[in-house]
């Protein structure tokens, strides 16, 4: 079964094809980063009517990587949600007409199953059950991952997300959008012990997380320095390693009250090389991530969602259709 996926949630334009045989026969992407870095953020208006300029034309260059015709595709998956509204309906359009035309099912798929999924796309790919570590510009969740569609959520953040957390520390260090991977780039010519940030909700019980505090305690600590190049890289290498540590921290706690020995991390903070090496350092767990590429918002893993639930489970169709700007990944169904 050919599978073709739509991302558009964001500020990503991605289209791809999974081959349940053959695997990912094709993928391309447009990041909308430069368009949208001039407001410091993503506008929302801007994202919907540039995903309408670029899913077609995506849609025909991954059609001819692929060396395929639309009428190959057997079904067609599109992000329903959570996301921005208005870039998500973009996608949901194209990929229900389309469906609708080619007389295929459309598969409505939440972007956060799409992100916890990614690692299997790998030939080094993570059995069941693991504990999912979602790291996004919108979400922080540690999940329960019993099968696909069982998932019992552990913790979340209760203000911002690890990367929104980056991106807003970022911003006041004077960094361009999205800054995580600039404040990540400018750690490493940080000096390790300057400055010691807190690692929020660590101190207590439970597995939700709270980083927006580490902003205000980067800004302070920013206006009580010299300002130095050198003062603002040993603050961005003391708030990466504050998260680090904070994340680390919680995973190993949910690693034992799950009894889990396989721990997957997704998302676009799964890129940051510092989270990676001090998870890769846990004894006596696996970790398994997405390669670099899939780390943020893609169409294979859209695609490969779509694939997995449609092969366990023909999903409902409706010639209507709407998304969900706001989908708890515990209200998905097991396929
Ligand atoms: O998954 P993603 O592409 O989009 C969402 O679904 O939100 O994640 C984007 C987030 C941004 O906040 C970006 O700054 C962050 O991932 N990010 C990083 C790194 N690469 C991307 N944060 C820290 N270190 C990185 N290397
Ligand atoms: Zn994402």
């Amino acid at each position: 079964m050919r599978v073709l996926g739509i991302e558009s949630s964001c500020d990503e334009t991605g289209v791809a094809v999974y081959d349940t045989d053959k695997g990912l026969l094709a993928h391309a992407l447009f990041s909308q980063v430069e368009l949208h870095a001039e407001y410091g953020g993503v506008v929302p208006e801007l994202a919907s009517r540039d995903h309408i300029r670029k899913t077609l034309p995506l849609l025909e260059e991954v059609l001819e990587q692929a060396g395929l015709e639309r009428d190959d595709i057997d079904a067609v998956a599109y992000t329903a949600g959570p996301g921005l509204a208005g870039a998500l309906l973009v996608g949901a359009a194209i990929g229900r007409s389309l469906a609708w035309a080619l007389g295929k099912p459309a598969l409505p798929i939440n972007h956060m199953e799409g992100h916890l999924l990614s690692p299997l796309l790998e030939d080094r790919a993570p059995a069941f059950p693991f504990v999912s570590l979602l790291v996004s510009g919108g979400h922080t969740l540690l999940v329960d991952v019993k099968g696909v569609g069982e998932y019992e959520l552990l913790g979340e953040s209760i203000d911002d997300a690890v990367g929104e957390a980056f991106d807003k520390t970022a911003k006041l260090l004077g960094m361009d959008y999205p800054g995580g991977p600039y404040l990540a780039a400018k750690a490493e010519e940080g000096t390790a012990g300057r400055f010691e940030f807190p690692r929020p909700m660590t101190n207590r019980p439970g597995l939700d997380f709270s980083f927006s505090g580490l902003k205000t305690f980067a800004m302070n600590t920013w206006l009580d320095s010299e300002q130095t190049e050198q003062d603002k890289a040993d603050i961005c290498l003391a708030f990466q390693t504050a998260v680090v540590e904070t994340l680390a921290i919680k995973c190993k706690r949910a690693l034992k009250q799950t009894g889990h020995k396989r721990l997957v991390v997704a998302g676009g903070v799964s890129a940051n090389k510092a989270l990676r090496e001090k998870l890769d350092a846990m004894p006596g767990v696996d970790v398994f991530y997405p390669r670099m590429q899939f780390c943020s918002d893609n169409g294979a893993m859209i695609a490969f969602a779509g694939a997995i639930r449609q092969q366990a489970f023909v999903m409902q169709d409706s010639p209507t259709f709407g998304v969900r700007p706001r989908w708890p990944m515990d209200e998905l169904s097991p396929p």
